[in-house]
């Protein structure tokens, strides 16, 4: 049985966002409209997980949902066509999560890496939601019967784990699915990821081995959304580089990660590829190059900045979306909850 083809992905609130969001995940984002009916999620939920040290308060939160809103809609994500929402407006997100938590078992769970990463030394006093991370993933997916998810590497255990769930769901309710009617059996699709950003890994401008990350300690190893086009021409001037010119062919790159990171953002950024970029570029100096990519940085990116300024000076406005965006992902939700409790037997109003 065939599913119709739909895009779910989500995205944190936390930090602010920076180019690596934006190259490895909002533009594929943005290029998925053409194709799919797509539905992007700011996952608020997920952000409670860690410590409030990390997601930053109540205050913070809400900031930060609003302004991860503003960057989807200031890339060009359209919340009219497409929907766009905040996660904690849908309970059926925790309510399938439920569900779920109870067809998923803990030696699933038990081999995540990023819960082994996240919750560090002291596993005893990481939150138990901290665990349940990626149940609640996979009910974010399933709950809108999503077949492609855009995703980063960091996240395809994940993508895994929820086709584990969806598949062992559908063989532990086969009977009761079928005798519901849905999907000769299948209540769920197998939700293919979609991994991102392959080609455009971006990474610290500071070490070239490191990626580009919100929680590094200096705010010149990245180029964040809403820096102004001075703060962008100065972090590019400051980028580490080395002494050499640049190479005139790509596989002159590979020993020199600061390099081949920034010919990478502007392959990126301006839509060529690095073989390409370096037929303008090979065999003269950084300084001449940078000059270019900060012309470049600021082109692209100065537009969504000052949209994303404009967008979170309103704030009712962007609620607006959210609401209207949460009204709309219900809809499919509440059809999806409606089938699970049948199936389950829970009995529920008709
Ligand atoms: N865990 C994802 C990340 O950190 C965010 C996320 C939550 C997500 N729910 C999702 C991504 C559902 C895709 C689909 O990147």
């Amino acid at each position: 049985m065939s599913f119709v083809e739909r895009v779910f992905s989500g995205v944190q609130p936390t930090g602010n966002l920076h180019l690596g969001n934006y190259l490895g995940a909002i533009v594929n984002f943005v290029k998925m409209q053409e194709t799919h009916n797509c539905i992007y999620c700011v996952v608020d939920m997920h952000a409670i997980t860690m410590g409030m040290d990390v997601w930053g308060g109540p205050a913070e939160l809400a900031r930060t949902t609003r302004e991860v809103t503003a960057a989807f809609i200031a890339s060009g994500i359209d919340p009219k066509k497409h929907i766009v929402f905040n996660q904690s407006q849908v309970s059926g997100h925790a309510e399938l999560a439920w569900i779920f938590n109870c067809v998923a078992r803990m030696g699933w769970l038990n081999r995540m890496t990023q819960f082994k990463e996240k919750a560090g030394k002291d596993r005893e006093n990481a939150s138990v939601g901290l665990y349940d991370y990626p149940v609640l993933m996979a009910a974010d997916i399933l709950l809108y019967r999503a077949t492609h998810v855009p995703v980063g590497e960091d996240q395809k255990q994940h993508l895994e784990l929820s086709r584990d769930i969806a598949q062992k769901f559908n063989n532990d309710f086969g009977d009761s699915i079928r005798s519901h009617g849905a999907h000769d059996g299948m209540l769920f699709p197998l939700p293919e990821p979609l991994i991102m950003g392959a080609a455009t890994r971006v990474m610290s401008l500071r070490d070239g081995t490191k990626k580009m990350s919100k929680s590094d300690a200096s705010d010149y190893s990245r180029i964040n959304l809403t820096d102004d086009a001075d703060t962008i021409a100065q972090k590019i001037r400051k980028a580490k580089t080395d002494p050499e010119p640049l190479p005139s062919e790509e596989k002159g790159l590979e020993p020199r990660p600061e390099a081949d990171n920034l010919v990478g953002i502007f392959a990126a950024l301006s839509g060529r590829s690095k073989a390409d970029v370096l037929r303008d570029f090979g065999g003269g100096q950084f300084s001449s190059f940078k000059n270019a990519l900060v012309e470049l940085c600021v082109t692209k990116l100065s537009p969504i900045a000052g949209e994303m300024k404009r967008l979170v000076a309103d704030p009712g406005h962007i609620d607006a979306i959210l609401i209207d965006g949460s009204d709309r992902a219900r809809a499919i939700a509440d059809e999806t909850m409606k089938l699970s409790k049948d199936v389950v037997g829970f009995i529920r109003r008709r």
